[in-house]
This record gives structure tokens, sequence and C-alpha cells, in this order.
């Protein structure tokens, strides 16, 4: 039964002031956490050519990145580091001179107040690509989680302010809180990948991080996209492994996850806008099949809609300057 003609939902749509009163999801640049990766050696600003705009840059020129970055009103990023070695156990992962740790000390000297959150995981470091210590062909979960306490603990050392474990090893959230814990770490939190898909849309990532798994794939690991009720486990086993902030990765296509988490848990929710989600916005901006500003910002509003309070995306650069105007 309608309530027309009482009821006429136009009215609250007539202008712009009085849509503004009435918005239910509002955005800004401190929802935004920008993905940087960060590669070994000297005067490098490599183009990601799948991901547009985007670069893996050298520690030489931190500087002027995490300037622009700030001064456009970012106050969180994301690091990813891409070494000149890899090997079997991915050793230069945990390393004090490792590309991330040094990263890390040159931000913190440059612009101490910037939040740094930094990605714990092996497959970037790891010869055969994978996310964690392979044995016999098989990812072995409890052999890994010792080069992720360990890849943790080094983050921290060098001055992280959080931690994010995106391996999808069991037991990964509360490995890593008892060797923060037991390092005088316990006032670090951990934002953890606690349902993060098998998803064909990392292949931009895998790009940029030269992380490709060398044999197999990652599904015996990372969730199939089928289930949600196991996503909520998922979270639920991180909660109670001591995560402070959970992701839900991808974000569009899996806007339901997040909105189920929300309704479930109190705990803040980050949702991670990936790679192949800002690839296939930049392709058809770039062909001008579609308005790319406005679609950028109705993606990330339906994202906090679907109840993210923050957003790890590629965009954020691009928005944070738009959004500040
Ligand atoms: C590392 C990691 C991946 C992403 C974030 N951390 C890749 C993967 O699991 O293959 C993907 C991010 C993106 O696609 O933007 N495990």
């Amino acid at each position: 039964m309608s309530d027309f003609p009482q009821s006429r939902m136009r009215r609250l749509r007539a202008n712009p002031i009085m849509r503004d009163l009435v918005r239910e999801t509002e955005l800004s640049s401190n929802d935004l956490i920008y993905p940087l990766f960060v590669v070994s050696g000297n005067n490098k600003k490599l183009p990601i050519d799948s991901m547009p705009d985007c670069y893996q840059i050298s520690i030489d020129h931190l500087e002027n990145e995490i300037n622009s970055i700030s001064k456009i009103g970012i106050q969180a990023i994301l690091l990813f580091g891409v070494p000149s070695t890899k090997d079997a156990i991915g050793s230069s992962a945990y390393t004090d001179d490792g590309v991330v740790q040094t990263a890390i000390k040159t931000i913190k000297n440059i612009m101490p107040d910037l939040l740094i959150i930094t990605d714990v995981c092996l497959c970037q470091y790891t010869d055969h690509g994978h996310c964690g210590i392979v044995h016999s062909g098989i990812i072995d979960n409890d052999a890994s989680l010792d080069a992720i306490k360990r890849i943790a603990t080094s983050h921290a050392n060098s001055g992280a302010d959080m931690v994010a474990p995106s391996a999808m090893m069991d037991g990964q959230v509360q490995a890593i809180r008892s060797a923060l814990d037991g390092s005088g770490f316990d006032h670090i939190p951990i934002m953890s990948y606690a349902s993060k898909y098998a998803s064909a849309f990392y292949g931009p990532f895998r790009d940029a991080a030269q992380s490709s798994p060398q044999f197999g794939d990652r599904k015996t690991y990372q969730m199939d996209p089928s289930n949600w009720r196991m996503a909520l486990r998922e979270i639920e086993m991180d909660i109670n492994e001591g995560a402070d902030i959970i992701i839900v990765k991808p974000a569009l296509a899996y806007l339901d996850i997040i909105t189920r988490a929300r309704d479930k848990f109190p705990h803040p929710i980050a949702a991670y806008n990936v790679s192949g989600e800002y690839s296939m916005v930049k392709a058809a901006g770039s062909m001008n099949w579609l308005d790319e500003q406005n679609i950028i910002i109705e993606i990330l509003r339906s994202i906090k809609r679907a109840g993210a309070n923050c957003i790890i995306t590629y965009h954020a650069k691009e928005i944070a300057s738009h959004l500040n105007k």
C-alpha cells in the first residue's frame, strides 16, 4: 500500500542543501588509506602498467611522495615492499634493513604523524610466490606462523603504527599478538585481513608487487567467493585472537560481507577496494566511457553505506584532493 500522496519522497531531494541535510553517509579524506609500493634500489619511480597513476617507488623518492600525500589530506598509508631478493622462506621480509623496514624509518623521519600500516605477508618475498612456507608442494600453516611473527615484530621495531596480516594462515593474528606483546609492542594494533577471498580482482596487484604464485593458486588459504557464513567465522576467529580492526577484501563484489559483518560485530571494519576494482574504473575512465570522478565517489560511498569505517583504496590521492578542494 502506498503512502502517496501524503508522502512525497521528492520533497527531500529538491535542492542541494536539503540533500546535504538528509545525507546518511559522508565520505571524507579521513576515511582513506593509501597503499604504497616501495621497491628496493635507488632513483626508481616505475609505472605499474595495469594500474595507471600508481608506481613502485624507491626509498629516495619517498620524501616527495609523502609530502604530496599529506598535503592533500591523507593521514594513513599501507606499505607493501618489493624486495631485491627472494628465497624459499621469504627471509628478506624480516631483515632489519629490508625494504619495508627502511621505508618505515625514512617516512617516520620525514613525517612522524603519518600513520603507517604495514602488510604482513610472505608472497612478495618468497621465490614460489605463496603467502606461507611451502613443504612438499603444500603451504604449511604452522611453519608459516613463525615467519609471520618475525615480519610483524620487525615492522613494529622499525616504527610501524599498525600491522595488517594478509597471509590467511590460521592463527596468524594470535601469533602476531603474542609476539608483539612479548616484545613490548602491546600498544600496536592489528588490522587483520580477516575475510580475504581468493579473487581474480588481485591480478593487477600481483604485477605491482611481483607476487604471483609460481605454482597452483591461493585457494587453499584464501576464501571461496561463494561463501558468506565462513567469512563470519573467519572474522569471529580473528576477533577472538585479538584483531582490532577487521578487513573485508575485495570490497565491491563483497558489499554483502561488509554489511553482514557490520550487523554482527561492533569492531571497526576496513574495506579493501582492491587493484582490479581500481583498474576497471581507470580503464573505462580513460576511454571516456564513464565519468571517472563521480564513479569513484559513488563506489567509495557504497562501501561506506554498506558499513565500512574506512577504505583502503588506490583512488585515495585523486579523491582526497577532490574532497578537500
Ligand atoms: C598479499 C596481498 C595481496 C593483496 C594485498 N595483500 C595479493 C594476494 O593475496 O594475492 C591484494 C591487493 C590488491 O589487489 O589491491 N597477500
